[in-house]
C-alpha cells in the first residue's frame, strides 16, 4: 500500500476533477494521503476532506509564506481545528527565506507559536525550511523537537545537516524532485540514509516526477519516486512501498487497528 504523507487536494488545480480523482486512489494503490494545510483556507478545505474521504489524514498549519494572516483568533481556531479526530500532525510550518516577504521576525514568532502547539497537542510536525537552514535547526532545538518528531519536508539541504535531523530522530519526506537529472545533492542524501527514515510525499498538485514533471502531480505518481528510491538504495521497489509505508505510520502515530478501519471504510 502506498501512502502519501504530503498532498494538497485542496488546491484550486484539483476544482475540475478532485471528487473523480480522489475516489480512484485506493484502487491505484494509494491507501493513505495526509492532506497538508498550508493557509487557514487550505486548513478549512483540509477538515471538510477527512469527513469525505476516510482513508484521508490531515495536518494543520500555516506555512512561513502564510504567517502574515495570523492573529490571535486565527490561532486559537487553528489549535481547535489541529484537536480534530484523524488530524495527526502540525504543518507545514518553518521558515521561508527565498520570498522577502512575510520578514523573518514574523515567520520565526508564528514558527515558535505552532512548534509549541505540536507539544502542547503531542503531534508530530511537518517543516517547510527554504534558504533558512541554519535558523530553522537552531528553533528546532529549542523547542527540543527531537521529542516532537515530524518530517523535514521536501529534503533541500545538504547530507552533514541530513546527519544532524537523522540524529534527532527525524523522517525525510522524498518527492519528485529526487527524479531529476540535476538533483545531484538529493540522490547523495537519500543514498546515505536508512530506509526507515525515508517516507514518500508528492506535494500535489506541486513537483511532479520525470516523466510527468511540469505537469499536475497527484499520489498516482508516486510509483516513479519510489522506483527511484529503490536505484538509489539498491533494494526491490516492493521493499521501498512497505517500508515507506510504515515509516509513515510510525512519523504520524496511526495504530494498526485504526490504519486498517480507515483503509475498510475506503474500499
Ligand atoms: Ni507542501
Amino acid at each position: 500500500m502506498i501512502f502519501d504523507t504530503h498532498a494538497h487536494y485542496d488546491d484550486d488545480a484539483f476544482d475540475e476533477d478532485r471528487e473523480s480523482l480522489l475516489s480512484s486512489l485506493p484502487e491505484n494503490g494509494i491507501g493513505g494521503v495526509v492532506n497538508v494545510g498550508a493557509s487557514l483556507s487550505s486548513c478549512r478545505q483540509t477538515l471538510a476532506l477527512l469527513e469525505q474521504y476516510p482513508f484521508f489524514y490531515g495536518a494543520i498549519g500555516v506555512h512561513p509564506s502564510e504567517t502574515a494572516e495570523l492573529t490571535e483568533e486565527s490561532f486559537a481556531w487553528l489549535r481547535t481545528a489541529a484537536k480534530t479526530a484523524r488530524v495527526v500532525a502540525v504543518g507545514e510550518i518553518g521558515l521561508d527565506y527565498y520570498w522577502e516577504e512575510p520578514d523573518h521576525k514574523t515567520q520565526k514568532e508564528w514558527f515558535h507559536r505552532q512548534l509549541a502547539l505540536a507539544g502542547e497537542l503531542g503531534l508530530p510536525v511537518i517543516i517547510h525550511s527554504r534558504d533558512a537552514a541554519s535558523d530553522t535547526l537552531q528553533i528546532l532545538k529549542e523547542h527540543q523537537a527531537e521529542q516532537l518528531g515530524g518530517v523535514i519536508h521536501c529534503y533541500s539541504y545538504s547530507l552533514a545537516l541530513a546527519k544532524e535531523y537523522e540524529k534527532m530522530g527525524f523522517y525525510f519526506g522524498i518527492g519528485g524532485v529526487v527524479t531529476f537529472k540535476n538533483a545531484r545533492k538529493l540522490a547523495e542524501v537519500v543514498t546515505y540514509l536508512p530506509l526507515d527514515r525515508i517516507v514518500l510525499e508528492t506535494d500535489a498538485p506541486y513537483l511532479a516526477p520525470v516523466p510527468l514533471r511540469g505537469s499536475r502531480n497527484s499520489s498516482v505518481n508516486l510509483p516513479y519516486i519510489a522506483q527511484r528510491i529503490a536505484e538509489l538504495k539498491d533494494v526491490s521497489y516492493e521493499e521501498v512501498i512497505k517500508r515507506t509505508c510504515e515509516n509513515a505510520k510510525k512519523l504520524y502515530h496511526l495504530n494498526g487497528a485504526e490504519y486498517a478501519r480507515s483503509y475498510n471504510n475506503a474500499d
